[in-house]
């Protein structure tokens, strides 16, 4: 069997023996009632390292950021200003507006992951005049997913809370990725999000736990946002088995994951010292676990054509081009982000040994298609 190196995502990671251990050893009740320890322990411990009253445990990250839209905009007419390249304009089925009721409104994205703070000051509405929304919350993501795991700069942070706070708006963080911020820039998680009126964290990402985000802020919005969750039908009963994975996640994982960047670093600069015209890639721009390569935008070459080629073994590959420990060649698999875009996700179960099995094959596969559409 070929040796399949999964760079699709971080959420493919599987639990450690640790959370394993955790998830059979630990104390349940019912969660819903507000009785399972392990719940409350995991609850507690986040919203101490988030600097936070508060925190509630979910199902998804999906379901933390709707919890947090629906608690801060609830009063019909709401409006949320939000990245166009965001997760929750753009992979969330538009659920704040499908369940929630409230208007998204998008402003454009730059590839740092910021927005341009002026563009938000003229978009802000009061909702003074009887024809209009009114904005009710800005959310924003860190590290941003579709900007290549970009870390937001603490200066814009501090500027985007200052303005929301001018006019009165709350302020939400989409941090599923929060602690791969805080790994790169060295700043204390709690910093980072020091301004934010709530925070969503994913503990199934690269920190490897199975199941499971939060929603973090004060206890007004936690006690608001039990209530969505239970409406939503995410109240889980003895959630304790899921949680007591995630505790195992941020004391044995999240110390680990810039190694996952470090990882991400070096298979940026081997796509970049190709020097090949198909495949561009930015290691100056390369902050987290997560690596773009861009493709020319009018080449015949599409990323879906790419992806399938690094699932194919060809019999070049398996007799010495691309040698493997078994001799059956490497499949590598990586996502599309659009048309024109790889996603490559560094994480825990990527070793050494598997970069750079991934490496010799991106390297195989990139040279041969560079050859076959370069653009003359
Ligand atoms: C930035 C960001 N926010 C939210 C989510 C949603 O998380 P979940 O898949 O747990 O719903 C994801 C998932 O990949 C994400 O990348």
């Amino acid at each position: 069997m070929a040796y399949i190196v999964d760079l699709r995502s971080d959420t493919v990671t599987k639990p450690t023996e640790a959370m394993k251990h955790a998830m059979v050893n630990s104390a349940l009740g019912d969660d819903v009632y507000g009785e399972d320890p392990t719940v409350n322990a995991l609850e507690s411990k986040i919203a101490h390292m988030l600097g936070k009253q508060a925190a509630l445990f979910v199902p998804s990250g999906t379901m933390a950021n709707l919890i947090a839209i629906m608690v801060h905009c609830n009063k019909r007419g709401s409006e949320v200003l939000v990245g166009d390249r965001s997760h929750i304009f753009s992979y969330e089925q538009g659920g704040a507006s499908h369940l929630g009721g409230v208007l998204l409104t998008i402003l454009q994205n730059k590839p740092d992951g910021t927005f341009d703070l002026e563009e938000v000051e003229k978009r802000v509405r009061d909702g003074s005049d009887v024809h209009i929304p009114t904005t009710t919350l800005v959310a924003i993501e860190n590290t941003h997913n579709c900007c290549g795991g970009k870390v937001l700069p603490l200066k814009w942070l501090d500027d985007i809370a200052a303005l929301c706070k001018k006019h009165s708006i709350a302020l939400h963080m989409d941090g599923a990725r929060l602690f791969n911020a805080a790994a790169y820039s060295g700043e204390k998680p709690s910093r980072i999000v020091r301004d934010c009126d709530s925070v969503s964290v994913c503990f199934s990402k690269g920190l490897s736990a199975p199941v499971g985000s939060a929603v973090v802020g004060s206890y007004h919005f936690i006690d608001q946002a039990r209530r969505i969750r239970k409406m939503l039908g995410g109240g889980m009963r003895q959630a304790g088995v899921v949680a007591a994975a995630a505790i195992v996640a941020l004391d044995e994982v999240l110390p680990m994951l810039a190694l996952d960047h470090k990882r991400a670093q070096i298979l940026a600069k081997v796509i970049e010292g190709l020097f090949l015209k198909s495949f561009k890639v930015e290691p100056c721009q390369q902050h987290t676990n997560l690596v773009l390569v861009s493709l020319p935008p009018h080449s015949a070459l599409s990323a879906n054509l790419v992806l399938q080629r690094l699932r194919q073994v060809c019999l070049a590959e398996t007799q010495g081009d691309c040698k493997t420990p078994n001799d059956e060649g490497v499949i590598v698999k990586a996502i599309e982000f659009n048309s024109k875009t790889i996603r490559f996700t560094l994480h825990r179960e990527i070793t050494d040994e598997a970069l750079w099995l991934a490496i010799m094959k991106i390297t195989y596969v990139f040279k041969e298609l560079d050859a076959k559409y370069q653009e003359k």
